[in-house]
């Protein structure tokens, strides 16, 4: 963190200092988990569900923390404000102003957030210091909390910003301005929510709206609404995607036989070739978004293709592709799902598969995408129609009605049942695999966050070569 004194901490964050010397210098890192806390620090008190950060106030101290923030006195240096979740936010504001050579870029959209800050923060690492979030911590404490990490010498800083109400990013962006902000697309992730794709649009623009003049916001062209956005914003506008007037784009994109993405990548600076190590079709597009990022922020085509290249999945469970001993291979992308994500996680898996007379069994273990509102039903028709016709080898459905809608969908567009099944659960899934999968097969699990098909892949990884 860059260094303030209690004072300034007190002032930052409208609080009042409490048994503490106002010129004491915190160094940072703030924490909120008091085993974790070092010289220096600041220790963040939150009243959770099952702890008060309030009681582990004196153990903070003994570590080393200058003061704690706190909402009531706690017998120890402390700063007391009324909300200790708006203070953070405050001081990271403060944080994030006085780094006067830090870049802020922002980026959201309803899926490939996570993937596409990993991509960015990779490429962008290779020009200077960059802080970024690990995994989808991105709420109104995992924000702060990574903006607070911001030192003297950092020159990006990476954010994603989901949104689950109106006013979420607006938010998000008061505390880390950007310059560089990303939409990635607009999908039907929180539909239920937010009633309506114009509505979430609505909400994501807020992002661009942010933007200063000698910004930049960095748009699909792709995507109708998130094209539109180009009017919401003072920025610069820079679109990417295939669409043939993006500014970025990829043309010539292909998938090799183990599903990463090649593509011949076009900026108004120059192209070069990018060969993924990613897997599946979607990166293309998180991979633009992160390119026109780079070559925005001074890094040149070839860097930025190179280091496209060299990019890995930092965050787990994204089509996560793991070869048993035995030449199964599992895909396990339960991280999360929407209808976008399962048509891509579904190309992917056919062209692991391969073709003609070597080509491998694919499994697609599917299972509920959720809060996708009204739709939801013709949703789950439309994934199992599209298993059939991409031509994997068996779906397996699993879970409830929305499973056993997209069953449907996969019978009534194949042959009856012949490539598809459906199971409870995530248990009977596992035992109906172990009985059918041979060695050479390929499997993808996928299902929204809360079903929890990770247990699929585990299981199957966890027998090894066991599998005959
Ligand atoms: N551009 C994309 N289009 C469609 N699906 C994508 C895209 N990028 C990633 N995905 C898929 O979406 C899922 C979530 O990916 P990721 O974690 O990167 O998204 P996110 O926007 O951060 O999600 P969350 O809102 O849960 O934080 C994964 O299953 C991934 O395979
Ligand atoms: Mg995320």
């Amino acid at each position: 963190m860059i260094a303030l004194t209690l004072a300034e901490v007190a002032a930052a964050v409208g609080g009042t200092l409490d048994g503490a010397d106002p010129d004491a210098l915190v160094t940072g890192p703030v924490e909120v988990d008091s085993r974790k806390v070092s010289p220096g620090g600041l220790f963040a008190a939150f009243v959770g569900e099952h702890v008060d950060g309030h009681d582990y106030a004196a153990t903070a101290v003994g570590a080393g923390a200058v003061a704690v923030l706190a909402s009531r006195p706690v017998g120890v240096p402390a700063v007391l404000v009324d909300s200790v979740v708006e203070a953070l936010g405050r001081l990271a504001r403060t944080v994030v102003a006085r780094a006067e050579d830090t870049a802020v870029v922002a980026l959201t959209g309803s899926a490939g957030k996570t993937s596409t800050k990993d991509l960015i923060a990779q490429l962008l690492q290779r020009h200077g210091e960059t802080v970024y979030p690990p995994g989808s911590l991105n709420n109104e404490i995992g924000h702060p909390m990574t903006a607070l990490r911001v030192e003297a010498g950092t020159r990006h800083l990476v954010m994603e910003m989901g949104a689950r109400h109106k006013g979420d990013i607006e938010y998000l962006t008061s505390i880390t301005p950007p310059r560089v902000g990303v939409v990635l697309n607009v999908g039907t992730a929180h539909v239920g929510e937010f009633g309506s794709k114009e509505a979430i649009a609505e909400a994501k623009g807020e992002l661009v709206e942010a933007l200063p003049a000698d910004g930049a916001a960095i748009l699909n062209a792709d995507d109708r609404l998130v094209r539109a956005m180009a009017s919401r914003t003072k920025a610069k506008v820079v679109l990417f995607g295939e669409s043939p007037d993006a500014h970025v784009r990829a043309t010539d994109v292909r998938l090799d036989a183990t599903g990463r993405p090649s593509f011949t990548l076009t900026t108004p600076a120059g192209s070069a070739p990018v060969q993924l190590r990613l897997y599946g079709e979607h990166h293309v597009s998180n991979a633009l978004a992160a390119a026109a990022v780079a070559v925005e922020l001074g890094m040149s085509v070839d860097d930025t293709a190179a280091a496209l290249g060299e990019a890995g999945a930092l965050s787990r469970w994204r089509m996560e592709v793991v070869d048993r001993a035995d030449g199964l291979t599992v895909v396990n992308d339960a991280y999360n799902a929407n209808p976008d994500s399962m048509r891509a996680a579904l190309r992917a898996l056919v062209s692991m598969g391969g073709r003609g007379p070597e080509r491998r069994r694919t499994w697609a273990v599917l299972g509920e995408m959720r809060e996708l509102g009204e739709e939801s039903l013709a949703e789950h028709d439309a994934i199992g129609r599209l298993a059939v016709r991409l031509d994997v080898t068996k779906l397996v459905a699993v879970g409830g009605r929305e499973a056993a809608c997209m069953e449907l969908g996969a019978r009534n567009e194949g042959s009856w049942g012949e490539e598809s099944v459906l199971v409870s659960d995530a248990d009977a899934a596992v035992e109906l695999l172990r009985s059918q999968l041979r060695p050479g097969d390929v499997v993808l699990v996928k299902a929204s966050r809360s079903v929890g098909l990770e247990k699929v892949a585990e299981a199957l990884l966890a027998d090894g070569g066991a599998a005959r």
